[in-house]
C-alpha cells in the first residue's frame, strides 16, 4: 500500500484479458453522482506499482517497522518463504535474514529487475530468487513455510490481496496438499465509522475521497466504528465485503463522510499473547447528502464491494440515511 492519494497511482499497468473481463463484470453502472468513464481505471490500473512510488512505502515507519518485526518473529530460521508482490524486495530481504530460501514474485519487469539488483547488493542474492510473474498464477517449486503478501490498500480496495490469497490457497493445496503455510498478514479487521470531515480548502469546498491518519485535525468522530469484516487468511473467507447496519451517534454534528478503518494483523504471537499490527491510513468517503444528527440518533448504512475493486464500486453501493 502506498499512502498517497489514489489518483497518483493511476499509471499504466498490465491487466490480463481475464482481469479486464473480471473487472468489467464487477464494475457497476456509474451513478449520476459519480459519473465518469465507463472503464474503472482505478481498479484496472491501480494494482501494479512502478518503482518510483516505492519510496513512500520504504519510508513509512509504521509499515516498515511492523513488517520487519513480524518477519523477525514469524519466519523460522532455515525456513522457505514466498513473497507475493515483491516490489523492491525489501520484505524478502528481511525474510532472508532468517530463511534459507525466499521466492519473491513481482509482476512488473522493471521492479523485478530492480529487486534482483538491490537484493544482490544487500548480500542476499543467493538466498532470494526473484521471479517476474503474476502472483495470481505463480506457485513455488516446493512447499513453503510462510507466505508474505503486501498488496494491501485501505478497505482492501484496488490492490489484489484478497483474490491473490484466495487463488493461492486453492492452487497451493491442489499442488502440494497437506497444510497451508503461515500467512503474513495473518488476519484482517475492517471497520466503518461516521465522521464530520472538513472538506474546505482555502475557501474552496471539495468533498473528495481522501486518506488520513487518526491525528487528522480536520476529522471529528461522530460514531464509534463498527466492525464489518474480521477473518484469518488461513480460514475460508469471502471475497465480498459489505455491511448493512446502524451506527449509533455519540455526538451531535453533521455526518458528511464515512471513515473506513483497516487493521492488518501481521503476526499473532501466541506465546507473548500479543499481535503485531499495521493500521493503514483511513479511507474517508464523502456522502452525497450529509445527515444532521443528535447524540442518541442512529444512521442506517449499507454498502458492498469485492476485495480489489476500485473505489467507485464502494461509492456506487453506498446508502446512508437516518434510522426511522
Ligand atoms: C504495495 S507493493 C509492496 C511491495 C513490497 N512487497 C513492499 O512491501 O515494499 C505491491 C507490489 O505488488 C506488485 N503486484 C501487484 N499485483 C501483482 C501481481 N498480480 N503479481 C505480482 N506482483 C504484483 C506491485 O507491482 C507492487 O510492486
Amino acid at each position: 500500500m502506498v499512502n498517497v492519494p489514489a489518483p497518483t497511482l493511476q499509471t499504466r499497468g498490465f491487466p490480463s484479458k481475464l482481469d479486464v473481463m473480471r473487472e468489467s463484470r464487477r464494475t457497476p453502472r456509474m451513478s449520476r453522482l459519480h459519473r465518469g468513464p465507463k472503464i474503472d481505471d482505478d481498479s484496472l490500473l491501480g494494482q501494479f506499482i512502478p518503482i518510483h512510488y516505492h519510496y513512500q512505502m520504504l519510508t513509512d515507519p509504521n509499515r516498515m517497522g511492523a513488517f520487519k518485526s513480524a518477519i523477525q518473529h514469524a519466519v523460522p530460521i532455515g525456513s522457505r518463504v514466498l513473497e507475493l508482490g515483491g516490489g523492491t524486495g525489501v520484505l524478502s530481504y528481511f525474510a532472508a535474514q532468517r530463511a534459507s530460501r525466499v521466492y519473491c514474485v513481482e509482476r512488473l519487469p522493471a521492479n523485478a529487475a530492480a529487486a534482483r539488483g538491490f537484493l544482490e547488493k544487500n548480500g542476499v542474492g543467493d538466498v532470494v530468487k526473484v521471479i517476474e510473474g503474476d502472483a495470481l498464477e505463480y506457485l513455488p517449486p516446493e512447499p513453503v513455510d510462510v507466505v508474505i503478501c503486501e498488496m494491501l490498500h485501505s478497505a482492501m480496495l484496488r490492490e489484489k490481496q484478497i483474490p491473490v490469497i484466495a487463488s493461492f490457497k486453492q492452487r497451493y493445496l491442489e499442488k502440494f496438499g497437506g497444510i497451508l503455510p503461515r500467512f503474513m498478514p495473518e488476519a484482517l479487521i475492517l471497520g466503518v465509522q461516521a465522521i464530520e470531515q472538513d472538506f474546505d480548502f482555502d475557501g474552496f469546498h471539495a468533498p473528495v475521497p481522501l486518506f488520513s491518519d487518526p491525528t487528522d485535525p480536520r476529522a471529528r468522530e461522530i460514531s464509534p466504528p463498527a466492525v464489518y469484516s474480521l477473518f484469518a487468511y488461513e480460514d475460508a473467507f469471502s471475497q465480498k465485503f459489505g455491511w448493512s447496519g446502524s451506527l449509533r451517534i455519540a455526538v451531535a454534528g453533521t455526518v458528511n463522510a464515512l471513515r473506513f478503518v483497516t487493521k492488518n494483523v501481521l503476526a499473532v504471537l501466541v506465546d507473548e499473547q500479543r499481535t503485531i499490527d499495521w493500521h493503514m491510513s483511513y479511507l474517508v468517503v464523502p456522502l452525497p447528502t450529509p445527515v444532521t444528527v443528535a447524540a442518541g440518533d442512529s444512521i442506517d448504512v449499507r454498502f458492498s464491494y469485492h476485495g480489489g475493486d476500485g473505489l467507485i464500486c464502494l461509492l456506487e453501493s453506498l446508502e446512508v440515511r437516518r434510522s426511522k
